[in-house]
């Protein structure tokens, strides 16, 4: 059950004084790693999804496994789309289980990034779903050497950080203050004084990208200043990559579960040392009592049909299928007919939600509305229709 409401998650850090890792998995065992660490230090966690990483696994097929871990651990987790590079994307992620979301529009022009950001910010926000934005540009590329992609960093400014919070409604943000993604010869030059200004100004949950490589009192600097989130990649995939060299050295096997035996523990010691510094080791039961469980509705529909045969009723449940499985916050929708022929309904509609904000902006929404005054409503006479909350 402890997957949580991510925005009361970051507030409960904020509000205390320590930071969350947002680590980005790219498979099995990464999401294990992770996740042992977190149980191990008792601490919240973020599971980050890059889209920038979607060449290396089918994003769609992960999900489903990331979602029942995270349901499954003892310990509060939330599910993050990090570095979406389209308002798409950012729909995709919260109908495939995210329930928070980041499109990266900070390489554009300013106007540029507050429309995007704006979008995504109505649509997800109509989905329960919290949303970071960036502002500035970090740049490097996660998991590769910093010097490879030798882009310049852009500072965030407090003027910008206030016009671009209080246009976009974003819930958290990510600064650019001299971190870069990937892999750096030394230690960065951090603009402390910036964040200092821009925390004070904003009163905002702040984010960083580029956590890797930092010293710890960079660390522990960058959490007094408002950080509550810090994305961390390179680092873990460089402790994966470092527990396969070592088991090439140590068998003469080239079996695959022998070479990756070490990957799963590499990256769980890496995400625990990283948990401990920032001081969320510890944190879980508080947080778990902070934060409300991110639990579906079932939107559930029972009825009859007038003026249409089986086929029929199917063809226009294909129709629905599609078409309602696009809408922003549908995590499912299954039909299905009595298995009994004088069931007093025959035919349902199982649509499932993210959060129960979805009951309404799914009504309203433009397919739902068209789709239900032209080919539901006109044939579908009886109906009882019902909003279920699990209860677990
Ligand atoms: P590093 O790869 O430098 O740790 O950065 C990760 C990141 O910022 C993901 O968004």
């Amino acid at each position: 059950m402890p997957l949580v409401n991510m925005k009361e998650m970051l507030q409960h850090a904020y509000e205390n004084g320590y930071a969350v890792g947002a680590f980005d998995l790219i498979n099995h065992d990464f999401l294990e790693g992770i996740l042992d660490a977190a149980e191990a230090c008792s601490a919240p966690v973020i599971l980050s999804l890059a889209e920038s990483h979607f060449d290396y696994f089918d994003f769609e097929q992960l999900m489903p496994a990331v979602e029942k871990a995270a349901r499954s651990a003892s310990v509060p987790v939330a599910i993050h789309l990090d570095h979406g590079e389209s308002l798409e994307s950012a729909i995709k992620a919260i109908n495939c289980g995210c329930n928070g979301v980041m499109v990266d529009a900070s390489h554009t022009p300013l106007e540029d990034n507050i429309q995007m950001t704006r979008n995504v910010v109505e649509m997800a926000h109509g989905c329960g779903v919290p949303v970071e934005g960036e502002l500035g540009y970090v740049p490097g590329v996660e998991g590769e050497d910093a010097e490879r992609h030798p882009g310049k960093v852009s500072y965030t400014t407090t003027e910008e950080a206030r016009q671009f919070v209080e246009t976009t409604g974003i819930d958290f943000l990510a600064v650019s203050i001299g971190t870069v993604h990937g892999r750096m010869r030394g230690e960065p030059k951090l603009d402390l004084e910036r964040l200092r200004e821009i925390n004070q100004a904003l009163r905002l949950p702040l984010v960083i990208h580029g956590g890797t490589g930092l010293s710890d009192d960079q660390y522990r600097r960058l959490i007094e200043n408002g950080v509550v989130k810090i994305n961390y990649y390179t680092a873990l995939a460089d402790a994966a990559g470092a527990a396969i060299r070592d088991s090439v050295a140590a068998t003469e096997s080239n079996g695959y579960t022998q070479l990756t035996r070490g990957v799963r523990t590499a990256v769980s010691r890496e995400a625990e040392r990283c948990i401990r510094l920032w001081g969320s080791a510890g944190r879980a039961a508080e947080v778990l009592s902070h934060c409300t469980p991110w639990l579906p509705v079932e939107h559930l529909i029972i009825y009859n049909v007038n003026g249409l045969d089986d086929e029929g009723a199917k063809a226009m449940m294909a129709k629905g299928r599609d078409v309602l499985a696009g809408i922003p916050g549908v995590l499912e929708v299954a039909t299905g007919s009595a298995v009994k022929t004088d069931a007093a309904y025959r035919y349902t509609w199982l649509v499932q939600f993210c959060h129960p904000a979805v009951i309404d902006s799914y009504r309203d929404h433009p397919d739902h509305v068209a789709f239900a005054d032209q080919l539901f409503r006109p044939v579908a006479g009886e109906r009882i229709s019902i909003d279920y909350e699990w209860i677990v």
